[in-house]
């Protein structure tokens, strides 16, 4: 590793050791069967873009490759596999245990020879990667660790690393996301799922119904606005403690470690989720793509929006 490198990598622990602590969790980073259909239905609005570059490269007889900055555990790359099993792709990603878990779920269970899992940064693309090898980079839900210096000479990586007619996918949060709307809606599915799991299981134990009961106590509040976030994580601290561990693999459980989790992405966000503006990201954009689409209200309910940008 290049001491440039490594300069880079250790002055993003703040954000790598908390994806580092994720990728240990039982969350939707280490289970893709647990994803929220908000997320999911963002995983595939990108895929419909990035479907058409790897199309397009097959097409005219050069190979498809997908790089996925940010990639965490690689739900992008593994969703991208189903639809083209044929296509190369490099997953980029600072967490050291993020991408460990990354590559165990390709070398151990997918069965693919074809992809590769990369420690680094967006900033660092291309020491890690050839020049013109892209059909097609993506970025979901990264660009706002970026500050908009290092988010911009990103872009212009992307651009290196991109084939001629090579494109860009990225979402972004709008300057006015709303934390609140986005919890909401994962805290309902959370307990809507764990009512569901309950009502096929033939002898649940008491223990567990009492614990869905609970929560959904606590949901209820939260809604009607009587308990805010940090009450909130509290009080599911606070019932998980109670829950022996008889029940750590049921998955009203790993549901509530999932929600516990995913709060504190509220400072994590902050402040460069702000920054981000479409204005901002066009001005970015312009040196290097021709825009082709940003498409607004990407979560419906929330307001979280997905950028397709090609050559
Ligand atoms: C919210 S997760 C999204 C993961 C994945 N793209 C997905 O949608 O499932 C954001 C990821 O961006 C990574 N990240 C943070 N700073 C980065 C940087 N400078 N370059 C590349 N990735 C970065 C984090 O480590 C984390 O894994």
């Amino acid at each position: 590793m290049t001491q440039q490198r490594s300069a880079v990598l250790s002055g993003l622990t703040a954000t790598a050791s908390v994806f580092d602590e994720y990728a240990k969790l039982d969350s939707f980073y280490t289970d893709s069967d647990l994803l929220p259909p908000l997320i999911r239905s963002s995983y595939n609005a990108v895929l419909g873009y990035v479907a058409y570059f790897l199309t397009d490269a097959k097409m005219n007889g050069r190979t498809s490759v997908l790089i996925d900055v940010g990639t965490a555990s690689a739900t992008l790359i593994e969703m991208a596999l189903e639809l083209f099993p044929d296509a190369q792709c490099i997953g980029v990603e600072p967490s050291e245990q993020m991408t460990l878990f990354a590559r165990k779920k390709f070398d151990s269970g997918l069965g693919y020879g074809n992809v590769s899992i990369l420690q680094g940064t967006a900033q660092e693309l291309p020491e890690m990667v050839s020049e013109g090898s892209a059909s097609v980079v993506t970025m979901h839900n990264a660009a706002h660790y970026l500050s908009d210096e290092d988010l911009s000479r990103a872009i212009g990586h992307f651009r290196s690393v991109s084939a001629e007619s090579g494109g860009l996918v990225m979402t972004l949060f709008k300057p006015d996301y709303d934390f609140r709307s986005l919890l909401q809606a994962n805290i309902g599915y959370m307990e809507d799922t764990s009512r569901r799991w309950l009502a096929m299981q033939l002898n649940p134990s008491r223990e567990i119904i009492s614990l869905v009961n609970a929560v959904s106590d606590v949901v209820s509040r939260v809604q009607r606005g009587q308990l805010d976030f940090a009450g909130f994580t509290d009080r599911l601290n606070g019932l998980l403690s109670l829950t022996g561990k008889d029940h750590e693999s049921a998955l009203p459980v790993r549901l509530i470690r999932s929600a516990i989790n995913a709060l504190p992405l509220e400072q994590q966000l902050t402040p460069n989720i702000y920054r981000h503006a479409v204005e901002r990201l066009q001005e970015m954009l312009q040196p290097y793509y021709q825009i082709k689409e940003f498409r607004r209200n990407h979560y419906s309910g929330t307001q979280h929006f997905v950028v397709g940008v090609a050559l």
